[in-house]
């Protein structure tokens, strides 16, 4: 079938057709409440769509006879080198998906060589986590994503738990100073985790009473004083997620941090912003250089990885096809998508006579006329 590993496997399908395939096996296998929970976006679910629709509307031309025998696709970043361009980003509660969670994601991820960021709402605590992907490789690279709490202790209790755990990097997200309003959870009514499941980073922070959980809070009133303290308060580079203006592109640059992540949240919290490939290059141009630009939102097969590397990305981050192999075959159903994509932006490489992930140039990238 199509789930197989094997390079012959390789040969008779694509990217797009595994992601879509293991899509429809966890939606076949998920309790429904949480298929939509996964699937869905903020609003009307404009941009949730928009995300994936942006990047059919974008060509790639390739370069002929520049002689590229062998291929490299690795990217160094701050916090981790990865094999191929692509990074798991974070997304909540991964034992809704399948019973081994996070642990399960970070043995995929750790196995492909590449980076898992795991978020501050995970059903596994961040020291299991890293635990798991070094279980694989003793030098796996496990970045910690949180929200900036409204209280700053409980924000710092959270990095020296990331920090004690191993963890590479920091990831801040930054675009959901309130929570995005999801249609398909309200009409669910899906508003808590089932029994046994928890937001296990919550634990036993600053306040709280021995073993009670915190809710994870978000901060309408944070600012660049919060994410100054926080920088201050730790050696690891920290990545700002969520970034679409090119002016906070070159304000976060200026208030220090190592990388910058332009997402629009996978279309879950504001319904009227640009697909995040439509927002990349003019972040890409006011970074200029001085730090690497990471994208995600809608990447989908190997020709969005390597649109996205021509605009200006040094890598991608995949977010719900994830959710989806993790749903549908647990540790080998994530280890299926991260593998098809590399294979596919390696292809797609040897055929636009690319040696490294350099030769991908903005030149490269045209619009597709409208039915094409
Ligand atoms: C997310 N995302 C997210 N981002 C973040 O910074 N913290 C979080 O806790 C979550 N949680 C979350 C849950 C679920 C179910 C999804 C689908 C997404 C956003 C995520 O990091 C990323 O920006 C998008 O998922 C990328 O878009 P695609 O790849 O899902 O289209």
């Amino acid at each position: 079938g199509t789930t197989g590993t094997g390079p012959a496997d390789r040969h008779r399908t694509t990217a797009g057709a595994v992601l879509a395939e293991l899509r429809e096996r966890a939606r076949a296998v998920l309790d429904p409440a949480h298929y939509d929970y996964f699937a869905g976006g903020v609003g009307d679910e404009v941009v949730l769509g928009g995300n994936e629709a942006a990047f059919r509307r974008l060509a790639l031309l390739p370069r002929v006879l520049r002689g590229a025998p062998t291929r490299d696709l690795s990217v160094d970043l701050p916090g981790g080198r990865l094999a191929a361009p692509v990074l798991v980003a974070p997304t909540a509660f991964h034992r809704l998906a399948h019973p081994e969670g996070e642990s399960a994601t970070a043995r995929a991820v750790a196995a492909a060589r590449t980076v898992l960021v795991s978020g501050v709402a995970s059903t596994v605590a961040i020291a299991d986590v890293v635990a798991a992907a070094r279980s694989v490789d003793p030098d796996a690279a496990v970045w910690f994503q949180l929200y900036p709490q409204p209280d700053d202790e409980v924000t710092a209790c959270l990095v020296r738990r990331a920090e004690r755990a191993g963890c590479t990097a920091l990831v801040v997200t930054a675009d959901s100073p309130v929570l995005g309003r999801h249609r398909r959870d309200a009409e669910h009514g899906f508003h808590d985790l089932p029994a046994g499941l928890a937001a296990e980073n919550m634990r036993d922070l600053p306040g709280a009473a021995p073993g009670a959980l915190r809710d994870i809070a978000m901060s309408p009133a944070v600012s660049w004083a919060h994410l100054d303290r926080l920088r201050a308060s730790t050696s690891l580079p920290l990545w700002l997620k969520g970034v679409l203006h090119p002016r906070d592109a070159v304000l976060a640059v200026e208030h220090g941090v190592s990388g910058v992540v332009v997402s629009n949240h996978g279309g879950r919290q504001c319904d009227v912003v640009p697909a995040a490939v439509e927002a990349l290059p003019a972040v890409v141009d006011a970074v200029a250089g001085r730090v690497p630009v990471v994208l995600d939102g809608g990447v989908r097969c190997g020709g969005d990885v390597a649109v996205a590397l021509a605009l200006g990305a040094a890598a991608v981050g995949v977010g719900r096809p994830v959710l989806w192999g993790l749903a549908a075959a647990g540790e080998a159903g994530v280890a299926r998508v991260l593998d098809v994509l590399r294979d596919e932006v390696d292809h797609l490489l040897a055929l636009c006579g690319g040696r490294d992930l350099a030769d991908l140039t903005r030149d490269q990238v045209v619009a597709r006329s409208a039915g094409v």
